[in-house]
């Protein structure tokens, strides 16, 4: 069995140009990996520390030094010498290591880069692809991408109150169709858009922030995009939204003040969700209310959830804590897991765990700053839920999953399997 012979880390930098962790690993029979750690923007109050240096002299405070100098100095002695694959011992061992509920000490940001360069050192000392050695031989379900196409919210400087419009090719027969099917739908807009007037210049996640008039206007620029491009709006392709609702809970109501909708209750937003879910597309509503706001996830979950997803992004954060509480309450009937969110690749997998237990669906999520890394492309397929979020057809660092993704389709030939959770 190889051991760990390396490990350090390295201050590199993520889509928007911020600072993040990337970690080397290597054994002691010549592998070498290493992996890199994403950062979120709208992150959720309970989410996994991400350690800063707050030194206002470099990248404005967002330096991660101290998290690079944990892994090299605290963590690397302590694992040097271990078998990679010994994968929830060495997270368990950082966690100890840490000693904080929210590994606010050596940082999410330095142990999730260890926990995915273990697993990938271990994956290549084993000569296995990494889905196939996180997933085993029953790995082989694509995921149908969730691919954020426009943009409003605290995304955007326009007057939609939602921060993501996703298309959502439920209807394709592979993965590679699916990716054409929302790629020819994301350059329909670009067109559309452009004959408007509109803007057509991208955001983080590669997705158009035109200056529209309302919420609406997103949902129905969407369904005439999916019709140019020559696919059928709710069988081919569909929509799928986030409006990340923290981002516009204002003491204790929703206020929709980029549209000029004003202050709604719990209720009104539940009955404004229900007039879309009667008007568009949509088959997942993801954070359409606070994270602290588990009456108004519930009562939503009671009135539409069999007719559509209701993903927890922010209120679950990926934690086996908040995920059990929702499943006692009826709070959503999906999660959105984000492996920065809670820091390990053991607790991510736990938090799946839990969710097939519900009967729930999951949603593998990249955050909207990324690296090249395509790590979670491969986690996606081996934990087989079906769902990915990773981003537009634009931009590489959301294209390098995908195209990740492509790979392990034809790698996996006739045993791939494509299954939409949402198709007829
Ligand atoms: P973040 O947001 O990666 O900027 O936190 C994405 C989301 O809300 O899903
Ligand atoms: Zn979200």
């Amino acid at each position: 069995m190889s051991r760990i012979a390396s490990l350090s880390a390295q201050e590199i930098l993520d889509s928007r140009g911020n600072p993040t962790v990337r970690v080397h690993l290597a054994l002691d029979d010549g592998t070498r990996v290493s992996a890199s750690v994403p950062s979120g923007a709208s992150t959720g109050e309970n989410e996994a520390v991400e350690l800063r240096d707050g030194d206002a002299a470099r990248y404005g405070g967002k330096g991660v030094l101290k998290a690079v100098a944990n892994v090299n100095e605290i963590i690397a002695p302590r694992l040097i010498g271990l078998e990679p694959h010994r994968q929830a011992e060495i997270d368990g061992l950082m966690l100890a290591l840490d000693g904080t509920p929210n590994k606010a000490r050596l940082g999410a940001n330095a142990i999730l880069g260890v926990s995915m360069a273990a697993a990938r050192a271990a994956a290549q000392a084993a000569r296995l692809p990494l889905y196939a050695y996180l997933g085993g031989p029953g790995a082989t379900r694509l995921p149908v991408p969730m691919m954020n196409i426009l943009n409003g919210g605290k995304h955007a400087d326009n007057s939609v109150d939602f921060q993501e419009f996703m298309a959502m090719p439920i209807g394709a027969p592979s993965f590679a169709e699916a990716l054409r099917y929302g790629s020819e739908t994301f350059h329909a807009l670009k067109k559309i858009l452009a004959k408007k007037g509109y803007a057509t210049s991208v955001g983080d996640e590669g997705g158009f922030a035109p200056n529209i008039k309302s919420n609406e206007e997103a949902c129905e620029l969407i369904v005439e995009a999916i019709r140019a491009a020559g696919f059928r709006p709710g069988q081919d392709v569909a929509i799928a939204l986030d409006p990340a609702a923290s981002s516009f809970y204002e003491d204790g109501a929703y206020n929709l003040a980029k549209s000029g909708q004003g202050k709604k209750a719990g209720e009104d937003m539940v009955a404004l969700y229900g007039r879309w879910l009667d008007a568009y597309p949509i088959v997942s509503i993801e954070d359409g209310f606070d994270e602290n706001d588990w009456a108004g996830f519930a009562k939503q979950n009671a009135a539409q959830g069999q007719r559509i997803q209701i993903v927890g992004d922010d209120i679950f954060v990926t934690n086996t804590t908040f995920i059990r509480r929702g499943i006692a309450e009826n709070t959503a009937n999906a999660v959105l897991i984000k492996l920065n969110q809670i820091g390990t690749v053991t607790e991510t997998i736990q938090a799946i765990e839990l969710c097939r237990e519900a009967g729930w669906n999951y949603v593998i999520s990249h955050r909207s700053g990324e690296t090249e890394d395509t790590f979670m492309a491969d986690f996606t397929v081996a934990m087989g839920g079906g769902q990915i979020k990773t981003g537009s057809a634009c931009r590489s660092e959301r294209i390098a999953k995908y195209n990740r993704l492509l790979e392990i389709e034809a790698d996996l030939g006739r045993a791939a399997v494509f299954r939409s959770p949402f198709a007829g």
